[in-house]
């Protein structure tokens, strides 16, 4: 039985993901603000090192496998904080964690992005460039700035609408970036995606304002399925990317979304190379 660390393991899919990988026989490290083993804040540079000290000791060293699915939606007001905690908190962790895995016979890292970053047309390039350049404080002031332009309705209800879809849209090419580096591939340490759709959680509750299910024909993305996501369906393929035997993906990434994607871009996927 394996040793993995999840973080965002106090709720929704995280929570789902330590339940399933704890229903199999392994150790399961869990990070969060609380409720968790490791209670770290993974939006400030002290508590990623404190979360990746914390792991590296609760381990030995040893790792199987990180499941990175702590993060914030859209309803939060600071977007410099989504940039945070959405961006430099799994990349940090992950990069902190790399030395563990790699000790493991099969080691593996799943990251949970969204399908916010290829659905929703408010990714901020210039945001995308300072994330990828690991410039935090340069990130915070400018998604912090770009929410001055936001239409008022959207100001209110989704304030951090384009720092969230950007900062899961550049966690997305971080990943596909740096699982085929040696470190990660040449160590046997997969890296991927996973991109949920809305998922029943109380992060998406809090996002779309209401308390009880809303009605997947009335939501304002397409539902080809008719219906929404659990933590279980998440957790489900969280578990399959850590699992030894998929040992042939590396920097993929893998909507887990009810078809909304596909539905919204039907002809986005195969892109043809061109010479
Ligand atoms: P949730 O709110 O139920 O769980 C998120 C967990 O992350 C919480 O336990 C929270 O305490 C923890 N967390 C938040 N900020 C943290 C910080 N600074 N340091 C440490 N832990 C922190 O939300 P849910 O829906 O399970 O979200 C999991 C992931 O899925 C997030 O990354 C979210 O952005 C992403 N996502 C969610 C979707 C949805 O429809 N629910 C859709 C697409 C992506």
């Amino acid at each position: 039985m394996g040793t993995y660390a999840v973080t965002g393991s106090a709720s929704g899919m995280g929570a789902a993901s330590a339940a399933l990988l704890r229903e199999a026989g392994h150790t399961v490290i869990g990070v969060d603000l609380r409720d968790a083993d490791i209670t770290a804040d993974l939006g400030t540079p002290e508590g990623r090192r404190a979360a990746v000290q914390g792991v590296l000791e609760a381990s030995g060293g040893v790792l199987d496998g990180v499941a990175a699915v702590a993060g914030v939606g859209p309803a939060m007001k600071d977007a410099g904080a989504v940039a945070s905690i959405n961006y430099f908190g799994p990349v940090a962790l992950l990069d902190g964690l790399r030395p563990a895995l790699a000790r493991s016979s099969a080691g593996r890292a799943v990251v949970i992005g969204s399908n916010s970053s290829t659905t929703v047309p408010m990714i901020d390039d210039t945001l995308v460039g300072l994330l990828l350049a690991g410039d935090e404080d340069a990130a915070r002031e400018h998604a912090r700035a770009a929410q001055a332009g936001l239409p008022t309705e959207l100001a209110r209800t989704a304030p951090s609408i384009s720092a969230y879809a950007t900062s899961k849209f550049a966690l997305a090419r971080w990943v596909r970036r740096t699982a085929v580096t040696p470190e990660w591939a040449r160590e046997g340490v997969l890296l991927n995606v996973i991109a949920p759709g809305a998922v029943i959680t109380p992060l998406m509750l809090g996002s779309t304002g209401v308390t009880e299910e809303p009605d997947a024909d009335s939501f304002p993305t397409p539902m080809p399925l008719g219906l929404f996501g659990r933590p279980e369906d998440i957790a489900f393929w969280v578990h399959q990317f850590l699992r030894p035997e998929a040992r042939f993906t590396t920097g993929a990434t893998l909507f887990v979304d009810g078809g909304t994607d596909a539905a919204m871009r039907p002809d986005a996927q195969p892109t043809a190379l061109s010479l």
